[in-house]
Parts: structure tokens; sequence; C-alpha cells
């Protein structure tokens, strides 16, 4: 069995790009990664061990857990709001069951070796839920314990996932008493994700989409139709934000903790600042607004900003990147660089 070594599941996901390039050029962690596709190219040589298979797969999950002691899980494996309403049921059975496999195992781990497994898990603001934008206007930057009532599945599976990771790390089997006292249980903590902005790569069936996907689009000179209005507003944070974000609730120390769910963010675009912006990098971009009702229903019922004062005080949050240096000194030279290269 091997030391320190850190499992990231959603190895291919926006996430786990960002997550797998950023610690395999610190190499200071042994990474197991997991997908349910093969792992990506570029991301195998920062990569111990890949493995492609399926969270769902409890017989595969075992023989992980069984081969490794992991200090920390990265379960970042999911699928996003917008897929996850054409298949409700499947799309609960990856984000809670996939979770549970993976809570009851990390639990496991803990208890033989008597050292928390720290638990690290996105949540997203998918898992608030606002009833129209009157509210939405009047609720401003809310906080984690406000308006939590989502309205998709991956929302509802969002919110119960943070409540399961809660139980498995205090009350756990909490009737087998003498048993449970002195065993090490998981050190779960979660943030809850604005919409995430990677420059390397597109994410797929989110509704937060249409913000990288107008981008993209442009930087590639392919047109783009907008599925939400122009008044649109969310909160939205660049990967290495995301990134470092992860890094930084993972190392604080867990006696500064106060909660087990934290908001972060860093600025909120409405869709026609992000169309301004896009344009001004590129000018020809051919960029249309078509709202799509039910998509524009779930993105209206997501905070236009969240609260996130509890990471600032309690572990000392506060993103590099504003709205201004996210676009003009990362995300804008770096897709400009990525697509010239493609044209090559
Ligand atoms: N980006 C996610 C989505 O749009 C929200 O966390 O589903």
């Amino acid at each position: 069995m091997q030391n320190d070594v850190v499992l990231i599941t959603g190895a291919n996901g926006e996430i786990g790009h960002g997550l797998i390039t950023f610690l395999g050029e610190q190499g200071q962690s042994k990474i197991v990664a997991l997908d349910l596709q093969e792992v990506d190219v570029s991301l195998q040589n920062c990569c111990e061990t890949i493995i492609q298979g399926d969270i769902l797969d409890r017989t595969l999950l075992g023989k992980v857990f069984d081969q490794y002691q992991f200090s920390t899980i990265y379960h970042l494996a999911s699928i996003l709001s917008t897929k996850a309403e054409y298949n409700p049921e499947l799309a609960h059975r990856i984000n809670v069951e996939g979770t549970l496999n993976l809570l009851q195992l990390a639990t496991a781990q803990s208890q033989k070796s008597g050292a928390s497994v720290k638990f690290l898990y996105p949540s997203s603001i998918a898992a608030y839920g606002l009833p129209d934008l009157k509210t939405k206007a009047a609720a401003g930057h809310i906080s984690e314990t406000e308006w939590c009532f989502p309205t998709t599945m991956y929302g509802c599976n969002k919110l119960y996932c943070e409540h399961l990771g809660r139980y498995y790390a205090t009350h756990y089997r909490q009737l087998v008493a003498e048993q449970a006292q002195n065993e090490a249980c998981i050190d779960f903590r979660c943030l809850r994700f604005p919409g995430l902005i990677s420059a390397m790569t597109v994410p797929t069936g989110g509704t937060s989409d249409y913000g990288p996907e107008m981008l993209h689009h442009a930087a590639q000179g392919l047109p783009y139709v907008c599925f939400v209005r122009p008044d649109t507003r969310l909160p939205f944070m660049v990967m290495p934000d995301a990134i470092k974000s992860l890094l930084a609730l993972g190392s604080a120390p867990r006696q500064c903790l106060t909660q087990f769910v934290y908001n972060v963010t860093s600025f909120s675009p409405t869709a026609q600042e992000f169309y301004e912006i896009v344009r001004r990098a590129f000018p020809q971009a051919e960029i249309t607004f078509a709202p799509h009702s039910a998509r524009q229903n779930i993105v209206d019922s997501w905070p236009a900003d969240v609260d996130d004062s509890a990471a600032r005080r309690d572990w000392g949050w506060a993103p590099d990147f504003d709205q201004r240096r996210a676009f003009d000194e990362y995300l804008i030279p770096a897709v400009q660089k990525r697509y010239a290269k493609v044209k090559i």
C-alpha cells in the first residue's frame, strides 16, 4: 500500500483538468485519477495511476481503496445541471449514489487507518433556488444558509450531498456508540462554486456554460447564440482561483473551519457585460441572444452574487482575479494563444 496519495474523480472534467495539471506541476502528490472515459493524454504524465471506470462500480472502487491509502479525495465527478434535466434519475444515481460510495469508502479507510481522510467536494450555486427575479434582485449576495430551494436535480443532488458529507463527518453510525466513539471520521470540506471559466477547457452539460461558450466560440471565430437574456447576472470565477480555493480550503487547519460548506466567488457580470468584453477582444465575433426559456428559468433561480465572507474569515480566502484581471490577464491572452496554436 502506498502512502499520501490523492484520488481525483471526474479527472477529465473542467476542475479535474485544472487540478491535475496544477498538482502535477507541483509534483508533491501521487495522483490516482479516475474517469468514466479514458483520461486525457495531456493529463496522463501527471498521474501515478489512471483508472477508467464508474463511481457506481463498487467492486472497482473497493479495489482502488484496498490498494491506496488516500490523504485527500477530490470528488469532482458529476452530471451538471442542464444534462441532468434530460435524465434526472441517472443524474441522481451518479451525483448522489456515486458520492455515497466514495464517502463510505473514505470513512472505512479513515476508521481503519485512524487518520481522517480529507474529502473535498465541489458544490454549486445550483444548490440555491430563488423564486423570481424580483426576489433575486432584492436578495443581493446570499449566505450559505439562505434560499436553499434548488429547482434542478443537479442542485438537489449537490445540496443533499453537502448534508451527506456533514453526516459522514460527524454522525455516521451514531447509534453504534462505543465502536464509533474512538474511530476517525472523514474530514469533509465543501465549496459552493459559482460558474467556472477556464481558458483550457469548455464545460459540458452545465447552465452557466453560456459564459465560457461565448468566449471559446469567439476565440475560434465561431458564431455563438447565447441561451440567456443579456440582463442575466451570475457569479463567476476563473479556474486558477477555483483551484486556489480548493487547495486553500484543503490545507486550512481543521480548527479554523466553523462550517462544512463555504461559498466562494470573484465577480458577477451580466451576459451583456460578458458579450461586450468578448467583443472588445474579438471584434469579429458573431454573438446573438436567443434565450431558451427553460434554461433561462434555471439561471434566474440562481443568485446574482453570493456572500463568501465565511471563507474569507475562516481560511483567508481571496480571489486573485477580479473581472478585469480575469479577462485581461488570464482568459483572453490564454484563449488567443490556445486557438492560435490550433490554427498552425
Ligand atoms: N456550472 C454548473 C452548471 O451550470 C453550476 O455549478 O451546471
